[in-house]
């Protein structure tokens, strides 16, 4: 810690170096997955450049405006390099990762070719599946075994295994595997306990995604949850996280057109403008809108992604801008598409004495493309986390989550800006610098000199 003024100095830590290599395990070797470990391949070797990855792009103001230091967050904070990262996965297919991102077809197989060889050499480890709980795939790269404990313990097999085979020192997980079935909390996910006695039981509440969360908790890994379903979202896993110090994040990667809205609409509550309505649709062709197609996994995704606006706009507040809006959000499979999804938003406001306005986005974009850089910043945050001591929910990594965990009795946070703040902040404190509040009075009223 340095000897500058920190407002939460016994918040500072010490953080261990990432020293030797980082085993990156992705259950579900996709179009994400693949996407993103191309990506790192092709920047290593100086091909591509991070677009989109706040870790190797962004630069933090640290100090007073008067004497700003700009550092980039990759220099301020000990992160792993991408040199250090060793891929490995699952999956129900076999694929290797340059078939599987062939068959995704984001990338072009030019802009494969410089490293197809570091893509075959990932092959996916049989996955623990089952078809009840992702009703539209179905693979033949499957574990078998008597009990879900014994598929647990197989996946500890398989995570001490590839650190060793990988050289690797420490290791993180991050679910990119396909979204599943709509699913409540039920009492067996209440304690580690009923879990426990639930995996050995073979509980059909327990999901594959559950399965990989409890194997990396139990190897001291942190994990974190790209997709809607609950996975390490229940009190059994959370407390299990807290109780081993290992970090946890969720749910479901902040993309497209959640992005968006939550660009949006923190401006228009800050302007006090008020909402009639919101119509999101979008068209979608790969491998993820297949699965969405099923009305469960889509549930899972229409969940997560309804609870954005309300959580902004707060109609609690404010009845007269928001009580009544209407929220409408469609995805549908539209294969010619493949991963350039298409995403439309019809947004009906109100302004100056009640006066009806209209916005209209149309943002064709790229899902794995914005999906890549999100798991590359988490898996290196988590990393991190993991060497600083945090255990337990990463509410600082809210920034990156459609539908973000919280302590139970706290309402996440979904205002981009205001878990962009607080990313930065818990960045700030975690090398002991000033938190900012970015209020500016003390420049004009004397303390700021
Ligand atoms: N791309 C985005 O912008 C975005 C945003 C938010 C969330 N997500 C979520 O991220 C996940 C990955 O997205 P994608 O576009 O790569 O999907 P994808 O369909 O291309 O890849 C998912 C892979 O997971 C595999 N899989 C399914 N169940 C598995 C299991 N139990 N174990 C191991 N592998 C399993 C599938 O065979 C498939 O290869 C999805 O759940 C998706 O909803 C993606």
């Amino acid at each position: 810690m340095n000897d500058r003024t920190s407002f939460y100095p016994e918040l500072a830590k010490k953080i261990a170096p990432p020293e030797g290599r980082l085993a990156v395990l992705l259950p579900g070797l996709g179009a994400v997955s693949t996407t993103l470990i191309a990506g790192v391949h092709l920047i290593r070797k100086g091909l591509a450049k991070p677009f989109g990855s706040v870790t190797q792009m962004q630069k933090l103001r640290l100090g007073k405006r008067t004497h700003p230091r700009h550092t980039f967050i990759k220099d301020l904070v000990p992160l792993a390099g991408l040199d250090d990262l060793a891929f490995g996965g699952w999956d129900i297919f076999t694929d290797n990762a340059y078939e599987a991102a062939r068959k995704a077809g984001v990338l072009t197989p030019e802009a494969l070719a410089p490293v197809k060889s570091e893509l075959e050499d990932v092959t996916p480890m049989p996955a623990v599946f089952e078809r009840e709980w992702v009703k539209n795939l179905d693979g033949p790269n499957v574990k078998k075994a008597p009990t879900k404990m014994h598929l647990a313990e197989k996946l500890v097999e398989d995570i001490a295994a590839f650190r060793r085979a990988s050289g690797a020192s420490r290791a993180v997980m991050v679910w990119c595997g396909s979204t599943e079935v709509y699913a409540q909390q039920k009492p067996v996910h209440q304690t580690l306990e009923s879990f426990e006695k639930g995996l050995k039981e073979n509980s059909p509440d327990i999901p594959p995604s559950m399965i990989y969360a409890y194997a990396a908790i139990a190897s001291g890994t942190p994990y974190a949850n790209g997709a809607p379903n609950l996975s390490v979202d229940v009190p059994a896993l959370m407390d299990m996280a807290r109780a081993r110090g290992v970090p946890i994040a969720g749910k479901d990667f902040k993309t497209g057109q959640t992005l968006m809205k939550t660009i949006i609409a923190p401006g228009l509550k800050a302007r006090m403008l008020g909402l009639q309505g919101w119509f999101s649709t979008n068209i979608l062709g790969n491998r993820d809108g297949e699965v969405l197609d099923d009305p469960g996994s889509f549930r899972s995704k229409e969940v997560s992604k309804a609870s954005v606006l309300d959580a902004i706009l707060q109609p609690d507040l404010y009845p007269e801008l928001y009580r009544d809006y209407f929220h409408k959000v469609r995805i549908e499979y539209y294969p010619p598409r493949g991963d350039a999804k298409e995403g439309w938003d019809n947004i009906d406001i109100v302004g100056w004495l009640g006066q009806p306005m209209q916005i209209k986005i149309d943002f064709l974009c790229r899902d794995s493309i914005l999906a890549a850089p999100v798991v590359l910043d988490l898996l290196l945050f988590l990393d991190l986390a993991s060497r600083a001591k945090l255990s337990g929910i990463q509410e600082w990594l809210s920034f990156y989550f459609k539908s973000p965990m919280s302590r139970p009795d706290l309402k996440p946070e979904h205002d981009l800006f205001v878990q962009h703040l607080k990313l930065a902040n818990t960045l700030r404190i975690l090398v002991g610098e000033e938190v900012l509040d970015h209020s500016g009075l003390d420049y004009y009223e004397g303390a700021g000199a």
